[in-house]
């Protein structure tokens, strides 16, 4: 079901107290200020996830995710965490395929297949991420970017699958930048995935798929971005550390 959601990636951030705290705000800033017809999600370290499970109780439109979780069942993966063991501490999301796992983990397209694949099977809501680099953007190979990870990562799913993922446009170059695409870039690219996604399954799951951008959002840019008309929310890194604009950038949606 196409939704509006705010995610937050809170990275490799905050220790537990300290995200506990922040985590608290946001819980009480969304009770007092939120209307409750969007989603809030926080993605936050492995370390976090059960106390804000816990702290999140109650709060139907407050959803907890992690921020990878490994493809294999179980086994000796010294230092890796499960989507079973993401699930069982009652966390519904897991991001995928962030560009920081593609670039400084080797994560390729087939291995993130093989991660969605996982997350589904344990329930888990994953939150797909795709996006071109720079370079790529210069070399006008944008499209041809996106479309091979749609393919490569997420297209073998069935229809009743895919309708479980959210995906999120997250290009590399605005990432961490300060450099937002304009509400006119984004919207192209996201118009883009709906239509491939209406291609490969039909217009039904399109209209229904969640799209999210990322990349330098904040209170000022999501308005603009958020209007767009194949924008349904935003993955929010650096702003996601403060409550106050965490928060503003949630109540777009009220
Ligand atoms: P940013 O990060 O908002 O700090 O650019 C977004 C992301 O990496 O998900």
């Amino acid at each position: 079901m196409r939704k509006k959601i705010v995610a937050g990636n809170w990275k490799m951030n905050l220790d537990y107290n300290e995200g506990l705290a922040l985590f608290s705000e946001i819980i009480n800033m969304f009770k007092d200020e939120a209307t409750g017809q969007q989603h809030a999600v926080v993605c936050s370290p492995f370390i976090h996830l059960h106390s804000l499970v816990q702290l999140a109780k109650g709060y139907h439109n407050v959803g907890v995710g992690a921020q990878n979780a490994h493809q294999a069942e179980a086994g000796a993966y010294t230092g890796e965490i499960s989507a079973k063991m993401v699930k069982s501490v009652g966390a519904g999301y897991v991001i995928l395929g962030h560009s920081e796992r593609r670039q400084y983990f080797g994560e390729s397209n087939e291995l993130l297949a093989k991660k969605t694949d996982t997350a589904l099977a344990h329930d888990l809501t994953p939150i797909f991420c795709i996006g071109e680099t720079l370079q790529e953007r210069e070399a006008n190979q944008h499209f041809d970017i996106i479309k091979s990870q749609l393919v490569e990562g997420i297209f073998h799913l069935d229809a009743t699958q895919f309708g479980k993922l959210v995906i999120a446009y997250e290009p590399v170059w605005a990432i961490g930048t300060g450099v937002t695409a304009s509400s006119d870039q984004a919207q192209e690219i996201h118009a883009f995935i709906r239509k491939e996604i209406a291609a490969k399954y039909n217009q039904q799951v399109a209209n229904d798929t969640s799209i999210l951008y990322g990349g330098s959002c904040n209170p000022k840019n999501a308005p603009e971005l958020f209007a767009q008309p194949d924008i349904d929310g935003g993955l929010i890194g650096g702003a996601s550390l403060k409550s106050r604009d965490f928060i503003d950038i949630v109540k777009v949606f009220n």
